[in-house]
């Protein structure tokens, strides 16, 4: 049967791969002026997909989630999380793993590390030089790295700590521009001719990364303390419904992707949100005037709990989405989405940019105005940062938590400013949007 796609762009498809992973914001906005809220694309390698700007549309592939295969669509994730990430699993073993890792983060748990994340926080900046320049989007990644080891293994202290801290970075460092991120979109780079070629060197850093979390492993197996609520000692009491555990291979994917998805994504819209404030001295003022009230050394819970920071948090997520498009859903049966009717093995990928920057729904998108989360509430498919469905981020509370804790912290006590005032576009770092440049800032003075 020939799958008829809606309004296909008709470049050739190596061009529309090579604008993809050059330019995905500039792509989309191209090809949504030029066919409209639902189009389809020819990625060659990569396959065909239909991307989707519509929110009735979004809403209507968020209530029959169970329709799609999802974790099928994230195969590109493979080499780099491994085979047993929750990312790439479907059906009741996405469920059941997902019921497993859930705990950890939810908003009445996350409250008994708000106190920690401020102390991390304050611990950080309080290396920060007077006058001395520093990438926002760096620094803010020390914090989130520090954050997520603290949930993921309970006590972030000691030399393998320190080890993974640096190897970290270093690893995902290695996709941090479109150029390098090709590797992770085209099969023919992904070549392991030894630690000379980016590929053999990515998996050398994996390599390492995975020597280290499985030491961990085999300590925590020693300790055998009960109590623990750590995400690793979740997962290492955990038995499935014919009493077995889990392997360790499966232990590892899933750290792995737990301390990628969880730290990369919330240092970067940290970054974000400094560079929009610096940019904005209304906001900033407005914002200061908020935390100001709670006087000295607030409660974080209260903290968490600001309007204003809130609408800021939120207007960041919606104007900077790390992930511009959502998981892709394949369909598993001839299924109808906004009068279209789709054939099995469709891939759908709502886009959070295009329903972000609509018009009707954000006047001016271009501006920075927390103002408009005040003003009004947006339904799940016409702001969605997090994703929806049966995938909505797992550590959407941590981050939205973190973000707020963190910018809290760092503007009560530091004054900052831009080192150059010129805009500073959105760009590829594998799979994921970051500033490009990483937001130069510098300490102008303390409060
Ligand atoms: C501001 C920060 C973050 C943003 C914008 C973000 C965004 C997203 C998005 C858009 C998805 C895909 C959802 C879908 O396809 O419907 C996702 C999935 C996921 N996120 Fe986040 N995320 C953030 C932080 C985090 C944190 C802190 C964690 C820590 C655990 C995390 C863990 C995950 C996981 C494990 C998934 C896969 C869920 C599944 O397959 O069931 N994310 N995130």
């Amino acid at each position: 049967m020939i799958n008829q796609l809606p309004n296909s762009v008709t470049n050739p498809s190596w061009w529309q791969l090579i604008k993809w992973i050059a330019d995905p914001i500039g792509f989309q906005q191209k090809y949504s002026q030029k066919y409209g809220d639902i189009f389809s694309v020819n990625l060659s390698v990569i396959g065909s997909f239909v991307i989707i700007g519509h929110p009735q549309a979004i809403q209507e592939i968020f209530i029959q989630d169970s329709k799609f295969d999802i974790g099928r669509g994230n195969q590109l994730a493979k080499p780099h999380l491994g085979q047993n990430s929750l990312m790439l699993m479907d059906g009741s073993r996405h469920r059941r793993e997902r019921k497993l890792l859930m705990p950890p983060f939810h908003e009445e748990k996350l409250q008994t590390y708000a106190q920690q994340i401020c102390s991390i926080t304050k611990q950080i900046v309080s290396q920060w030089q007077i006058s001395q320049p520093f990438l926002a989007r760096s620094a803010m990644q020390k914090v989130s790295l520090e954050v997520i080891l603290l949930i993921v293994f309970g006590l972030s202290e000691g030399e393998r700590y320190q080890q993974l801290k640096l190897l970290l970075p270093s690893w995902l460092d290695m996709i941090d521009s479109p150029l390098r991120s090709s590797m992770v979109f085209l099969p023919f780079l992904q070549q392991d001719w030894g630690r000379w070629t980016p590929w053999g060197q990515m998996k050398h850093r994996r390599r390492c990364i995975h020597q280290l979390l499985q030491a961990e492993i085999a300590e925590k197996r020693t300790k055998k303390d009960k109590n623990q609520s750590d995400v690793l000692s979740l997962m290492m009491a955990a038995r499935d419904e014919n009493g077995q555990a889990m392997t360790d291979e499966e232990i590892k994917d899933e750290l792995l992707t737990i301390l990628f998805t969880g730290h990369e994504t919330t240092a970067t819209m940290l970054a974000w949100a400094l560079y929009e404030l610096h940019r904005n001295s209304d906001v900033l003022e407005k914002l200061l005037q908020e935390l100001y009230k709670l006087g000295e050394n607030p409660n974080p819970m209260e903290i968490s709990r600001l309007p204003y920071l809130t609408a800021v948090c939120q207007e960041t997520l919606r104007m900077y989405p790390v992930i511009p498009i959502i998981f892709p859903r394949i369909t598993k049966s001839s299924i109808n989405i906004a009068g279209y009717q789709f054939e099995p093995e469709t891939t759908l990928m709502p886009s959070i940019y295009l329903v972000h920057y609509r018009e009707d729904l954000y006047p001016h998108p271009y501006q920075f105005k927390p103002e408009r989360f005040l003003e009004r509430q947006y339904s799940p498919s016409e702001y969605f940062p997090f994703g929806g469905g049966s995938r909505r981020c797992l550590g959407y509370a941590l981050a939205l938590l973190e973000m707020k804790l963190v910018l809290a912290t760092v503007l009560s006590n530091y004054q900052l400013a831009l080192v150059k005032n010129r805009p500073i576009r959105m760009q590829r770092r594998g799979l994921t949007l970051t500033p490009n440049g990483g937001v130069p800032m510098v300490i102008t003075g303390k409060r």
